[in-house]
Parts: C-alpha cells; sequence; structure tokens
C-alpha cells in the first residue's frame, strides 16, 4: 500500500544537463537538433509537474482552498506582468535592427500577455479579490527567478528562461489529458486558462526562433542550457509548492536534472 506520508520511490524524470555536456557533445546535431532538444526538456518537466497522476488529492476547508486559490492568481497575475511585458521588452531593446520581424512579434506578444493579466484580474475579482502587483509579496524562489532572467545577458537568452522555459512548461496546464489544473480548478477557471493558453504558440515560437540565432558556438549552446536549466529548478519549486497548497500532496519525485 501506498505511504500517505513519504513520496513513493517511482523514479523520477531525469532530465539532461545539457550545461555540463563537453563542447564536441553540444555542438552535435544542427541548431534545429539544440533547439528541440531544449524544447523536449521544459515539455518532459511541464508534463512531469502537472500530471495528475503524480499527486494524492486532500480535501481543504473552502476557505482555505479560496485564500490560496487567490494567492496562487495574484502570484499568476504578477508573472504575466513581469515575465510577460519586462522581459519581451528587454528582448526587443537587445536586438538589433536587422531582426525587425522579431521585434514586432515580441511586442504582439506584450499585448497578449497584458490580457492575460487581465483574465486573471477578473477570475480575482470572481473570488472577491484583485492582483495588487504592487502590493505582491513575492516568495523568495519567484525573486531567484526573475533575478535569473535579468542576469540574461541577450534576448535569446532571456528566450531560454522565458519564452522557452516558463511558456512552454504553463502549456501542460491545458494540453497534458490527465492535467491536475482539470482537477483543482473550477471549469470557469479552466476556460479561463485554455483562453490564455491558446495565445502561447506564438509566444513559444518567438521563443524558437531567438533560440536559433544563438546556437552557433560551444559557449553559446552552453549558455542557453545554462540558463534554461536555472530557471526550469527553481520554476519547478515554485509550482509544486502552489500545487500541493491548492489540495493534494506530490507522491513522485520532482524531476531531476543529470
Ligand atoms: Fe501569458
Ligand atoms: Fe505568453
Amino acid at each position: 500500500m501506498k505511504s500517505t506520508t513519504e513520496p513513493t520511490k517511482e523514479s523520477p524524470l531525469v532530465a539532461p544537463s545539457y550545461s555540463r555536456w563537453s563542447d564536441d557533445r553540444l555542438m552535435e546535431g544542427s541548431a534545429n537538433d539544440f533547439m528541440k532538444k531544449l524544447y523536449h526538456r521544459a515539455k518532459d518537466i511541464g508534463d512531469d509537474l502537472y500530471d495528475s497522476r503524480g499527486y494524492e488529492f486532500i480535501t481543504l476547508e473552502p476557505e482555505a482552498y479560496r485564500e490560496n486559490l487567490i494567492l496562487y492568481m495574484r502570484r499568476r497575475a504578477w508573472s504575466e506582468w513581469w515575465f510577460g511585458t519586462v522581459s519581451p521588452a528587454r528582448q526587443i531593446t537587445l536586438l538589433p535592427d536587422s531582426q525587425l520581424d522579431l521585434k514586432l512579434r515580441l511586442a504582439r506578444q506584450i499585448r497578449d500577455e497584458m490580457r492575460h493579466y487581465d483574465v486573471f484580474a477578473t477570475q480575482l475579482r470572481r473570488f472577491g479579490s484583485e492582483p495588487r502587483i504592487d502590493e505582491f509579496q513575492l516568495p523568495p524562489i519567484l525573486v531567484q527567478m526573475q533575478q535569473i532572467q535579468l542576469d540574461m545577458q541577450t534576448a535569446p537568452e532571456i528566450a531560454a528562461t522565458n519564452q522557452f522555459a516558463g511558456e512552454i512548461v504553463l502549456s501542460s496546464m491545458t494540453d497534458l489529458e490527465t492535467s491536475i489544473f482539470v482537477k483543482l480548478f473550477d471549469e470557469e477557471l479552466m476556460n479561463a486558462i485554455r483562453d490564455i493558453e491558446n495565445d502561447e504558440p506564438p509566444h513559444i515560437a518567438n521563443g524558437r526562433d531567438l533560440i536559433l540565432l544563438f546556437c552557433e558556438t560551444p559557449v553559446q549552446r552552453r549558455r542557453l542550457a545554462d540558463g534554461q536549466e536555472r530557471y526550469l529548478k527553481a520554476m519547478m519549486q515554485l509550482h509544486v509548492t502552489e500545487i500541493v497548497k491548492l489540495g493534494c500532496r506530490r507522491v513522485k519525485r520532482l524531476p531531476v536534472f543529470s
């Protein structure tokens, strides 16, 4: 019988630690192959984190659930604003004029992200709250995630920690058949998340095209891999903590990098 206090011994997802690969190994394959490696690493982590089979459910008092859900949605609204506008704005600034098409696509992304902020604001009002991003107390792990993006020096490296990390992981909220959020959210909130996720493929495509600009050398590939790894590691901690607070317990070990 499964223990109710300890995670099961089921082996965790092992994500390849590309940043520790040798130069030769990093340069095996085309830029497109390397981009796909980064994509799948993030997607596999999203599928693992959001799979309801990795959790056991706990019934929360309705008021405790409401409070934790409000906190979750305020964090999401804050993230739509900061990760959705400040980071793409930095990318636009850092890109050369020759990348006009990408700059315009990033500007359209910012437009979408402000709409996502508004979707969370509407949902928060339904639960009797507001985003109040200026008063939002960032959990320390979110401060780390913000710092990781600020540490990135080029538009492609920001993409490795943003469109090609967080945004890929979040796509598993709605495209995974066994998504835990279907069990944790009511139908209206789940539909709001589906509405947001419909905007995401072009944002992930922005990430893809930025990554492809920066795969020429082992140094570039290592910097992309390292940024994505650092961000995914922090993001996993935040997301699992949030999921657990909405009424469950993680029974599968968290993904590891090796
Ligand atoms: Fe968004
Ligand atoms: Fe997005």
